[in-house]
């Protein structure tokens, strides 16, 4: 990567982003469509022969080669139209688990895939939420118009309504499945031809032949018809309330074909936001402020259990990161020595000598770093960005052999600061509760303690199925509420109080009984 002239520049240049959809939307498809785009692989199938490709790194990723999926959220950087994408990869399969939620909370956009036929999904929904809490702009891309789909307008109204989120339609299909033809854009009469993605035709309008003669006779009326509707009723692209997360410009297209994705990196080379400003605990952080700071949002284990290696994944937030510079880890005011920063190019890595705010960088250590860590260049300052979500699910952990309990605490106390799990030691004493977005997130628990613990164990049912954080604001509440409900009480790792409730009806039959306290299912870290 060339070195940029100023921080401004480099900050300007940068687009950090994800892509947010529910499995089998496309999402695989059109991350290796925008990689070729940048020229970070040549062959399209890449992004997937990696992940399927046969680990020898270590027996716990056994996981990612026999299911063919990857347990890591990568990193990929490219270059296209001047820009420097960022695109970090949010596991999407059985693999999901909190680094998904929590990748999200280092990007400054996301673009939201759909499936033309399905609309919004359950996952698709999640994500979504978790961008809102901090308002990302998002750029949806409705993929699949080369098969059936469902009505375009139906699929907006559905973005509208369920996400509560206005919809810009800039291109809009000609045609649909058999006969999708390419799109017009809406703003400017541009016609891309499915066969010839490369320039769009200027057009007089949906009317001209070139436009209206790419669809079978009997389906022309009926198209622009549909086309007066969408120019007419439909809201078109602001920047501003893009910009503040309540208004989605929406690109249809064909992630398989190549179509479309081509208006989309420009979209998002053209509007999407550099990397912004970050909340601290003091004070807002502007990326382009000359000292380095930056947060962990993601840890790694190593893939070698011999040596216990992590890598950390640190979004920069400001100034410039040089290799071999020393930070200071805000939490324990120690400094920290960044010899070997690392950058991730698809899934292989190389050694970063300098970056920006934006970019994100692999920082291996020993367990020195933990997630929502912050490093400075001194100044004593904590980021608040990066939260803890509620599990999904809640299992009990089973040890055959009692004589191994002291280090099975020892090593889900290390499991939960990396993020593998979230722990929660019931105020009764009886055996930790494990808490998991995702159901994989449990395997690798599981495999990670016999392997590199030596600690065999297995899980059982617990009596509860919710966790969520207690807060109040006034006084004593907390304290009166956990020695009530001593027996549905549990800290977490940092010793924050949670209730844990069997089902969401006895969640809700607490909460309607204390209303001075406040049940969430998401904390902020530190
Ligand atoms: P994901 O990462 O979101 O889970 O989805 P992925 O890209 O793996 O795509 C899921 C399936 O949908 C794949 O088919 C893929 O080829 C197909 N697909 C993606 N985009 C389009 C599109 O624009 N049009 C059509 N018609 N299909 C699309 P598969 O059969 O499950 O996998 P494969 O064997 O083809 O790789």
């Amino acid at each position: 990567m060339s070195a940029p002239a100023s921080p401004e520049s480099a900050v300007a240049k940068r687009r950090t982003f994800a892509i947010i959809s529910h499995p089998d939307a496309g999402k695989t498809t059109l991350t290796e469509k925008l990689l070729l785009f940048g020229g970070a692989i040549q062959l399209a199938g890449e992004v997937k022969a990696k992940r399927n490709r046969v680990s020898t790194r270590s027996d716990w990723m056994n996981i990612e080669k026999e299911r063919g999926i990857s347990v890591v959220t990568s990193v990929m950087t490219f270059e296209y139209g001047g820009r420097v994408f960022n695109l970090l990869d949010t596991p999407g399969h059985e693999d999901f688990s909190e680094d998904t939620y929590r990748t999200l909370t280092a990007v400054d956009s996301a673009v939201m895939v759909i499936d033309a036929a399905r609309g919004i999904e359950a996952r698709t929904r999640k994500l979504f939420e978790v961008c809102r809490l901090r308002d990302i702009p998002i750029v949806t891309f409705i993929n699949k118009m080369d098969r059936e789909t469902r009505d375009p307008f139906d699929l907006l109204d559905e973005i509208e309504k369920t996400l509560a989120l206005d919809t810009a339609p800039v291109n809009w299909p000609i045609g649909r499945g058999q006969h999708f033809a390419g799109t017009l854009d809406l703003a400017n009469n541009l016609v891309r031809r499915l066969d010839a993605d490369a320039e769009p035709t200027p057009v007089s309008g949906p009317d001209d032949p070139a436009c209206i003669g790419l669809l079978p006779e009997h389906e022309r009326e009926a198209w622009l018809e549909e086309v007066m509707l969408a120019q007419e009723g439909l809201k078109r692209f602001e920047e501003a309330p893009f910009r503040e997360g309540h208004l989605t410009p929406v690109f249809f297209g064909s992630a398989l074909k190549n179509f479309g994705v081509r208006d989309l990196i420009d979209a998002l080379a053209a509007v999407a936001p550099s990397p912004r400003g970050q909340e601290a605990d003091k004070r807002l952080v502007a990326p382009t402020e000359p000292g380095m700071t930056g947060f962990v949002f993601k840890i790694q284990a190593n893939m070698d259990p011999n040596h216990r290696d992590r890598i950390a994944f640190m979004r920069v937030c400001s100034g410039r990161l040089q290799r071999g510079m020393k930070a200071k880890l805000v939490r324990t005011g120690k400094p920290i020595s960044l010899t070997a920063p690392q950058f991730f190019f698809a899934q292989d890595r190389s050694i970063a000598d300098e970056a920006y705010a934006g970019d994100v960088v692999g920082i291996p250590n020993h367990g020195t770093l933990r997630i929502g860590d912050t490093l400075t260049e001194g100044e004593q300052l904590a980021f608040n960005g990066v939260p803890s979500f509620a599990p999904e699910i809640l299992r009990r952990i089973k040890l055959s052999d009692p004589m191994k309990a002291k280090k099975l605490r020892e090593a889900l106390q290390q499991m939960a600061e990396e993020g593998v799990v979230q722990l929660f030691l019931p105020n009764d004493g009886s055996p930790a509760i494990v808490g998991v977005v995702g159901a994989l997130q449990l395997d690798v628990l599981k495999e990670r303690l016999k392997i590199e613990y030596g600690i065999p164990i297995d899980y059982e049912q617990s009596r509860f199925n919710i966790a969520r954080w207690i807060m109040s604001d006034e006084r004593g509440e907390v304290d009166k509420f956990v020695d009530k409900n001593t027996s549905a009480m549990a800290r977490d790792l940092d010793g924050a109080p949670v209730f844990l409730a069997p089902s969401a009806y006895g969640l809700k039959y607490e909460e309607d009984r204390h209303p001075a306290i406040r049940f969430t299912d998401i904390k902020t870290y530190q």
